[in-house]
């Protein structure tokens, strides 16, 4: 798989590629690449973003600073990347990501992931040269950079050989294994601390109760309705 990401800060990226899991793929074959749109940009003294028509606060990523930078990496027209690859525009209205949105795009063999800044990007960039923007959720950040690295790390994570035990992803939350309901509590040595007890079937050794006590959990977890409860909360 490869992932390329257009940021302002590809620099920020570099501790994320620190993580375990990240070099994990990376070792295994996936590309990640960051571009920065002042590299591309035509606009003079690196500028990137400009006032919003209309009036109002903050600042706008330009249409055609996106455009320069696509073309430039593609080398060739960006308005056609789209129908060859998703190239997603990550902002806070976009479409949430979730478990599915995730297997979706672990799918893919290329993404290109578009970062806004400030205000977010002229709507252009969204109808024009992107195929779809996504959420991470209904809050606003700074920027893309951190919602870019939510999405990689969820992506990632999936591909084989990134988490090295290759039975971690099966049975977790929202997997079809759980009938994408949230995880059962999971419990360590040791078995009781300062009075609080691990639940005893835990340490039964009865396999099935087991199996059955982490079923139970995790619909409860789920409202107790399976697969339904995704907005239950987890505490
Ligand atoms: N950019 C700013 N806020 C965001 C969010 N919540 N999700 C994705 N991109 C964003």
């Amino acid at each position: 798989m490869r992932i390329d990401v257009f940021t302002l800060f590809p620099q920020w990226f570099e501790w994320f590629e620190t993580q375990r899991h990240v070099r994990n793929t990376i070792g295994q074959g996936t590309e990640l690449r960051y571009v920065s749109y002042r590299d591309h940009t035509p606009l003079s003294g690196g500028q990137v973003d400009d006032t919003p028509f209309g009036g109002g606060a903050g600042m706008v990523l330009r249409v055609d600073v996106v455009d320069a930078a696509l073309s430039g990496h593609y080398g060739h027209d960006s308005s056609e990347l789209r129908s060859r690859r998703r190239v997603i525009a990550l902002a806070p209205g976009g479409r949430l990501l979730d478990e599915k949105l995730v297997a979706e795009l672990a799918g893919e063999s290329e993404l290109t992931l578009l970062c806004g800044r400030y205000e977010g990007f002229d709507e252009r960039i969204v109808e024009h040269l992107a195929t779809e923007a996504v959420s991470v959720g209904r809050y606003v950040l700074s920027g893309g950079e951190l919602a870019a690295m939510v999405v990689c790390d969820a992506v990632l994570r999936r591909l084989p050989g990134a988490l090295g035990h290759e039975d971690s992803a099966l049975e977790e939350s929202f997997s079809a294994a759980l009938e994408g309901a949230p995880e059962y509590p999971h419990y360590t040595r040791p078995a009781e601390y300062r009075g609080w007890r691990v639940p005893d079937v835990l340490l039964s050794g009865h396999h099935e109760r087991v199996r059955e006590w982490r079923r139970e959990q995790s619909r409860m977890r789920a409202g107790g309705a399976p697969g339904t409860g995704t907005d239950s909360p987890l505490r």
